[in-house]
């Protein structure tokens, strides 16, 4: 499924015999989504971000990203790909460049620890980049 949000699911799981893989929803550290995550959790639904670098605008220029960043000698945009990974997300972010698609890949020789996914905890606005699912126009 994609943009389906908990209603939706509700609606599908009380419908259809068979549960959904996954979900890609719009998600990245400015809009958590902690409770489609629980749900999905709870019912064995992968959860799949959308705009998992926020579009790569102004989080890649946060200065709480940055400086955890600095911390593991990473870019901001590695930082924020590995707290998807610790966060339990499927996260395929898009790049035409060939030196960032190397570098988005390049996720796996360090970790975020407690104090870091602290304060990626606290940069949640709860702020879409995208359109609303449930008031999407389809026209
Ligand atoms: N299901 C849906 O409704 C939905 C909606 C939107 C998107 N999506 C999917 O989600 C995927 C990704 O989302 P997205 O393209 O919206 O946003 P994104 O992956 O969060 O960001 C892509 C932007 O970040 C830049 N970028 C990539 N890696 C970077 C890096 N290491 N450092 C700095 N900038 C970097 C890219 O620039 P360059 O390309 O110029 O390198 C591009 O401008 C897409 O493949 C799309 O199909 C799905």
């Amino acid at each position: 499924m994609s943009n389906f949000q908990i209603p939706h699911l509700r609606r599908l799981l009380d419908e259809a015999t068979v549960v959904p893989a996954v979900n890609q929803i719009e998600l990245h550290p400015y809009f958590q989504q902690a409770e489609a995550r629980a749900f999905h959790a709870e019912h064995g639904i992968a959860t799949e971000a959308w705009s998992p670098l926020g579009q790569g605008k102004d989080l890649l220029t946060d200065p709480v990203i940055e400086s955890v960043a600095a911390k593991h000698g990473v870019t901001p945009a590695q930082a924020v790909l590995r707290w998807h990974l610790q966060t339990g997300n499927v996260v395929i972010p898009k790049s035409v460049t060939p030196s960032r698609i190397a570098e988005n890949i390049d996720v796996f020789g360090f970790e975020l620890d407690t104090d870091d996914l602290a304060a990626f905890a606290g940069l949640d606005r709860g702020e879409r980049l995208g359109p609303d699912p449930a008031t999407f126009d389809m026209a």
